[in-house]
């Protein structure tokens, strides 16, 4: 797998706490980066990077919750006119998985992130992972 990424342009690295604060933290902390480059909130790039890291932020501090443990939210805005959204949480050892049954209540939030993300992916890190998504910014 190719895991080289273009240089960003410019780009937000932000430690949060691992609570319900943190991750609400994260997404206001996206919609106004995203408005500093010139997509203010309503439109459609700025909702879409809002629900994305929304997801990913609600999983990083609840199943890649390690207890004192921060994790980490970075925006990248890279040369081809794309968004990449990463969220590092300090667990290594819990994998992903997707809901298999229809009626499963759990599960959707990795389904709505494969519908709204052009691509996303799961790195390991050397301690924990980051689960990243990008999106063009048309
Ligand atoms: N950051 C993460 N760390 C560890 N496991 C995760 C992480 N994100 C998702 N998962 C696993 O993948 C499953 C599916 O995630 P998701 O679709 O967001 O559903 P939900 O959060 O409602 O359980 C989760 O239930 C969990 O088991
Ligand atoms: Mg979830």
């Amino acid at each position: 797998m190719n895991t080289e990424i273009s240089t960003p342009l410019d780009e937000l690295t932000q430690r949060l706490s691992a609570t319900p604060r943190g991750a609400r933290l994260a997404r206001r902390l996206t919609a106004a980066q995203l408005e500093t480059w010139g997509h203010p909130h309503g439109t459609e790039v700025n909702d879409t990077a809002q629900h994305l890291v929304a997801e990913l932020a609600a999983n990083a501090v609840t199943h890649g919750r390690v207890l004192g443990r921060d994790f980490e939210l970075r925006l990248l805005l890279l040369p081809e006119n794309t968004l990449r959204v990463e969220v590092s949480d300090p667990r290594g050892d819990r994998r992903l998985r997707f809901a298999h049954r229809e009626d499963d209540e759990r599960g959707r939030g990795l389904i709505l992130v494969t519908l709204l993300a052009d691509t996303w992916g799961v790195m390991e890190r050397d301690v924990g992972k980051t689960v990243w998504a990008e999106i063009g910014l048309g």
